[in-house]
């Protein structure tokens, strides 16, 4: 698939933001990241091929050209240095409406003219960062579903002012990195998949926190249905409940129903550092976590 444009920079290199780096280098594109915290992306880097080393046998990228898609990775500790030849520029930050306007402010104080910028966010329409960005006729939602874990699909969102040409060019960039774009055609809040996958989460984080099931007999019921290898929570850990957190937290700030509030079980595991994968232990202890022993599903057990 032909690339639209040469050189993508990110923004944020934790669990999305690496990978979507990851799968630019792969596809070809020119690609330099940035990020507050020193070292964010050798870290993730180091504990997601750990993680999926254990659950994944044909990862997206081979196992062989991981080192060389991280070696074509410029990183640089000054926004200035990643954006200054971008031709996309991906945010994928911290999950809060006010740092993300911040960053499109300064994405626009740094990037050519000519730069799309694209949020990752798992909620907030870019409707309500487009203004900061000094480009709102530039700037889309492009929200992907761990890719290198096999998920190559990302749903793709217009703001209110963005040009067909610009919605164009963030399909062909989604196809070129081999994703499935999932257009949605009307802003909506969790846009396409990400809706399904919310009611998903709230119905089981529910059960888990009043008691009504155990969560490995949660993703034990999923995993037979749904012939996945990870159930709701394992696949939770993946995200970072931390992550998981702040989303639902954006749902409960737009309606304000109680129903939308994620339980404080939930808060009570990220104030301990459970955070899921990235920490080492969030539902499960990882990287073998108990979903992953051959005997999880056997009936004998
Ligand atoms: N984790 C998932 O499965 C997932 C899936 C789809 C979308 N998303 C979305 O992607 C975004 C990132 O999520 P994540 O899970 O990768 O988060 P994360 O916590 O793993 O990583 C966030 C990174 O952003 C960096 N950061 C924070 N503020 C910054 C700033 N002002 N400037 C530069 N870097 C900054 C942090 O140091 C960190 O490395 C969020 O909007 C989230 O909703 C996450």
């Amino acid at each position: 698939m032909k690339r639209p444009f040469e050189h993508v920079a990110l923004i944020g290199t934790g669990v999305l933001g690496t990978q979507i780096a990851m799968l630019s280098a792969y596809a070809g594109y020119k690609v330099s990241i940035y990020d507050i915290k020193e070292g964010a992306f050798d870290e993730t880097y180091d504990k997601l091929f750990a993680d999926l080393k254990a659950k994944v046998a044909n990862p997206f990228i081979p196992w062989d050209d991981w080192a060389k898609c991280k070696s074509r990775i410029t990183f640089t500790t000054k926004i200035a240095d990643a954006l200054k030849d971008a031709d996309l520029v991906v945010e994928a930050i911290t999950e809060n409406v006010e740092i993300k306007r911040k960053v499109f402010k300064l994405m626009n104080e740094n990037a050519p003219a000519r730069a799309i910028f694209a949020t990752n966010s798992s909620s907030l329409p870019v409707s309500r960062m487009e203004e900061s960005s000094g480009r709102p006729e530039r700037c889309i939602n492009t929200h992907f579903y761990l890719p290198l874990q096999g998920m190559n699909m990302a749903d793709l969102m217009a703001g209110t002012k963005t040009l067909p040409d610009v919605m164009q060019k963030g399909e062909q960039w989604l196809r070129s990195l081999g994703v499935v774009p999932l257009r949605v055609k009307k802003e909506m809040l969790g846009f396409c998949f990400n809706s399904v996958w919310r009611a998903v989460k709230k119905q089981t984080l529910s059960m888990w926190a009043n008691d009504v099931a155990d969560f490995q007999d949660i993703d034990r019921a999923w995993r037979i249905f749904t012939g996945m290898k990870a159930g709701p929570f394992g696949l939770m850990d993946a995200v970072g409940l931390d992550t998981v957190h702040n989303i639902e937290m954006v749902y409960y700030n737009d309606s304000k129903d109680p129903k939308d509030k994620p339980p404080d079980a939930l808060e009570e595991k990220i104030n301990k550092g459970e955070l899921g994968v990235k920490s080492g232990k969030g539902f499960y202890t990882y990287p073998n976590p108990e979903f992953l022993q051959p005997d999880f599903l056997d009936p004998k057990k």
